[in-house]
């Protein structure tokens, strides 16, 4: 019997809060989701929130994550820059200039399908300078596409206008495209006209009571001063962790996309 692929993908994890809420809750998403594959984006998951390091890549491979996308945080912790030349598994957006560290896509084999993931940034209201993610996608596309039949984008990016016009070019030619970066889920998860599935936002993993995962005060501070301000991670509960479910069957198409929201009331052990 030829079975669906089922896939996880978890928005951005903020902090040391949101990375041990994620996996402390990855058996609940096992028993309920029954995946095939799992893929976060892992651009705050450093302990304070900012970038990813080596340890936590290791912490989150371990709990059985295929791939780590990320987005315009991936450049805050230097000491990544190295392992980004070297890994598979963490990708950082791919219309960053190519003299950037890593690469934007990646391959991997699940139940003897080639899955490829693609990671994009947005140019609305973000301050990087970088390459059109249209024209991006369009010369990836004919790359990856001659590789895997099964492709996802997380196309991490502040408007929404933005995401909506990405995802209806890519209609038909990919299989997903899930936003990242704003770290509020939307509530606008389906399937395109021509197949391709898609939610404006996955939503983040770390703390409820805040602002996008940190200290409520010191955002609020930043509004009212415009004076450079350090950012702490929120740790105090309640947590939720969001994403989204996708089933794809044999022939490669969508035929299911949910959304996942878990409340977790219990405190973090820091
Ligand atoms: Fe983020
Ligand atoms: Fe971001």
């Amino acid at each position: 019997m030829v079975q669906n692929l089922r896939f996880v993908f978890i928005g951005d994890i903020i902090g040391i809060s949101g990375l041990e809420v994620f996996l402390r809750n990855i058996s609940k998403l096992k028993d309920k989701y029954s995946y095939d594959s799992i893929v976060v984006n892992g651009e705050n998951c450093a302990k304070n929130g900012k970038g990813i390091s080596e340890k936590t890549v290791k912490r989150l491979v371990d709990a059985g994550v295929d791939v780590i996308t990320s987005g315009n945080h991936i450049w805050q912790n230097k000491e990544i820059y190295d392992f980004l030349n070297k890994t598979d598994i963490l990708l950082r957006p791919a219309n960053y200039p190519s003299e950037c560290p890593g690469k934007g896509y990646t391959f991997y084999q699940i139940k003897n399908h080639t899955v490829g993931i693609i990671n994009l940034q947005g140019r609305g209201f973000m301050k990087d300078n970088i390459d059109c993610p249209f024209k991006k996608m369009e010369s990836l596309l004919t790359l990856v596409s001659s590789k895997a039949k099964i492709i996802f984008v997380d196309f991490h990016a502040e408007t929404t206008a933005e995401k909506q016009a990405l995802v209806n070019f890519l209609d038909g030619k990919i299989t997903g495209l899930f936003g990242t970066h704003t770290h509020v889920q939307t509530s606008d998860q389906r399937i395109l006209p021509f197949g391709t599935a898609y939610i404006t936002d996955l939503g983040f993993c770390g703390a409820l009571n805040s602002i996008i995962g940190m200290e409520k005060d010191t955002i609020i501070k930043k509004f009212i001063t415009q004076l450079p301000t350090r950012f702490k991670v929120e740790k105090k509960p309640p947590f939720e962790l969001n994403g989204i479910f996708v089933e794809v069957n044999s022939l490669s198409k969508v035929e299911k996309i949910e959304r996942i929201k878990i409340l977790d009331e219990q405190p973090v052990d820091l």
